[in-house]
């Protein structure tokens, strides 16, 4: 062995997502780099905000803003300051056109329409997911989603409103035990670690996939009642078919624990949120373009997520994801 090898040992991972991405363009001879310089804007926001999670307490950054947000949620001042932090990092780039938030009523035009600045990418997220949380220490995350942005319509806008199969990256951040970054580019699934240590996201897996099965799901029981009869008795039936439960009440917590374990993610239509609760464009499609990558399945219901037409910024949708012979049992009680 020679003398390097003994003083680097075989855990010592030398490749970062900065690497990592470089050389994935490396193989793309037409590649700009502007697709790059996307995530590592959000690389550079997402170890701001991962950070800012950690240190909330002490700098008394916990807590609700006492604003409403579009969906009349309490906005967390953390919602607002990761917001922000992503917004900063994202209209920075030359290649980022459109970007749409979670926190934000309308999608906020970057690219200059008189110059007929020509920007490929449109870019959404939900920049704290499960802030509701904050307070309890439970994982919480950062979702985003990528599409080329669709100059034929005369309303910018609407180039937010495509289908999730249009996406050309999605993926999420949990600032959980560790700050873990989890993405796809369409071709299967890379899982990072932040190194705090040295500021890099570190490369941990190349081909993340989804365990097939797991006896386990994930919901907010106390809305049973008000969930669709099918979804009952699906429930109904793992309670005696020695099914485990976990739910966290963070959607970034509970789908990276199903994509590391295997089982089902399920939020359901209540009477509440007839709809479902969670929102298409920033939590519903990178998931499911994750999910998928990584071997699972994911519906809204009946309907395979990405196959589904946006018509609002903010429309809601109900989720159905996870291990594909676990979706398809939910599947066989809904059918
Ligand atoms: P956000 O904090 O971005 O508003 O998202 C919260 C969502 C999602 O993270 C989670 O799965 C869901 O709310 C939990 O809803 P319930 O509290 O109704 O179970
Ligand atoms: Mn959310
Ligand atoms: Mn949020």
């Amino acid at each position: 062995m020679n003398p390097v090898e003994t003083l680097l040992t075989e855990s010592d991972n030398l490749t970062s997502l900065q690497s990592y991405l470089l050389s994935e363009e490396d193989k793309h001879p037409d590649a700009t780099g502007r697709f790059t310089w996307i995530l590592s804007a959000i690389s550079l926001s997402t170890k701001f905000i991962s950070d800012k999670v950690r240190r909330a307490r002490l700098q008394d950054v916990l807590g609700s803003l006492g604003s409403q947000n579009v969906h009349d949620e309490s906005q967390q001042k953390l919602d607002v300051i990761a917001d922000e932090a992503l917004i900063r990092c994202l209209r920075s780039r030359n290649s980022v056109a459109i970007v749409a938030s979670e926190e934000n009523e309308e999608p906020i035009i970057v690219e200059n329409y008189n110059q007929g600045d020509q920007r490929p990418y449109v870019v959404l997220f939900d920049p704290l997911d499960g802030s509701s949380n904050l307070d309890t220490c439970c994982g919480i995350g950062t979702i985003f989603s990528v599409l080329e942005h669709d100059r034929r319509s005369n309303n910018p806008k609407e180039s937010v409103l495509q289908p999730g199969y249009r996406q050309v990256a999605a993926g999420y951040v949990i600032y959980g035990s560790s700050t873990v970054l989890v993405m796809t580019t369409g071709s299967g699934v890379q899982m990072f670690v932040l190194d705090p240590s040295i500021g890099a996201y570190m490369l941990v897996n190349e081909n993340v996939q989804i365990p097939t099965a797991h006896k386990s799901y994930s919901v907010n029981e106390a809305y049973i009642e008000s969930f669709p009869k099918s979804y009952q008795n699906y429930l109904h039936y793992a309670h005696k078919n020695g099914y485990s439960s976990r739910y966290v009440g963070s959607m970034v917590a509970d789908v990276h624990r199903i994509l590391v374990k295997g089982g089902v993610f399920l939020y359901p239509p209540t009477e509440k949120a007839p709809e479902g609760k969670l929102r298409l464009l920033y939590e519903a499609n990178p998931m499911a373009m994750i999910i998928e990558q990584a071997g699972g399945k994911a519906y809204t219901g009946t309907q395979r997520t990405l196959e589904l037409q946006p018509t609002e910024v903010h429309q809601r949708v109900s989720v159905l994801l996870g291990s594909s012979d676990e979706v398809d049992k939910v599947l066989s009680f809904l059918e």
